[in-house]
């Protein structure tokens, strides 16, 4: 082989280098225009490639979303979408169902939860929730509320005093329960007992509230102090808030994802999925043509 051959052929190689590195761009750049986020004021939840399974069953499918601070958010979409399933990602509660496996990452205010550095009872105090069905320890009115003070080795009675207070007041309830907070909290009505609820999990002041379809179990009256209450909570904390209800999702929150066969169809700000959807699977959905 003479020395131009070589060249040529060195020349030819190279040319070959840079059409791979050019293809290998383009299509990085395609997989990550696929899944360009939809932009959220000051971020404090970063979804970024979250799978799912249940054994073999994949619930979640390919989320990247990010959740904004102080604001609320709601998950809506048919039975068995994948709902209740983020939502308990963000706590790690998936981690007690044995079946349960998860890849991709989430951040909350920049910390990898599913790292395995994590604690997850800070991590559970840093996120807390509140169920479908309010779930009250049978125990006073006072001690639901100073649980978690008490768990974290608070035993001062002015201390837990004022924590019981502040909560029970930041939950719209102090007035109605004020004289008899050593009566069991099994003796509530249903509202007050979802009420007594969030003020156990602000209690531990949360940075972020995760509710589970809070207001199903409830009549209207009950219902609207609940959504009265997200309204004035999401200025100090982040709200994540599941929900069948669109008038309630479209009351009360911000931003609205909406799920379909667990993956995220669209998230956008309310109105735009409630008023202007782009997808056609939402805006069936949100007119109630499906689900
Ligand atoms: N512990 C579990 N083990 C196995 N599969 C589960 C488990 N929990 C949920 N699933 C499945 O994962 C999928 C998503 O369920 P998920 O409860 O997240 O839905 P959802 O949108 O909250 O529904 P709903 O509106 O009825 O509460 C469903 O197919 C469900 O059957
Ligand atoms: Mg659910």
């Amino acid at each position: 082989m003479n020395i131009s051959n070589a060249k040529q052929i060195r020349d030819k190689e190279m040319e070959n280098k840079i059409e791979t590195n050019i293809s290998e761009t383009t299509s990085t750049d395609e997989h990550s225009a696929a899944h360009t986020k939809f932009e959220v004021p000051d971020p404090i939840v970063e979804v970024n490639d979250l799978n799912l399974y249940y054994g073999s069953k994949q619930a979640l499918k390919n989320i990247y979303m990010d959740i904004p601070k102080n604001k609320a958010t709601a998950f809506i979409g048919p039975s068995g979408c994948g709902k209740s399933t983020l939502l308990r990602c963000f706590n790690r509660l998936n981690d007690l169902v044995d079946s349960a496996k998860v890849d991709g990452e989430i951040l909350i205010d920049g910390d990898d939860i599913y790292d395995s550095s994590i604690d997850i009872t800070q991590l559970r105090k840093r996120v807390g929730m509140v169920f479908q069905k309010s779930n009250p320890f049978p125990k006073s009115i006072y001690e639901n509320v100073a649980y978690g003070a008490r768990i974290a080795g608070e035993n001062r009675k002015s201390v837990l005093d004022e924590v019981v207070e502040k909560s029970l007041k930041s939950a719209a309830l102090w007035d109605e329960v004020s004289d008899r907070l050593d009566e069991s909290a099994l003796g509530m009505s249903g509202g007050q007992m979802q009420r007594l609820c969030i003020a156990r999990a602000i209690a531990v002041e949360p940075d972020v509230l995760l509710m589970d379809e809070p207001c199903s179990a409830l009549d209207p009256i009950a219902t609207g102090k609940i959504e009265d209450l997200i309204t004035q909570l999401k200025e100090s904390y982040t709200i994540v808030i599941v929900t069948h209800n669109m008038q309630q999702a479209s009351r009360v929150s911000d931003f609205t994802a909406f799920m379909y066969l667990g993956e995220i169809i669209e998230y956008d700000e309310t109105e735009t999925i409630f008023l202007n959807p782009s997808n056609k699977q939402t805006e069936d959905y949100v007119s109630g043509k499906f689900g």
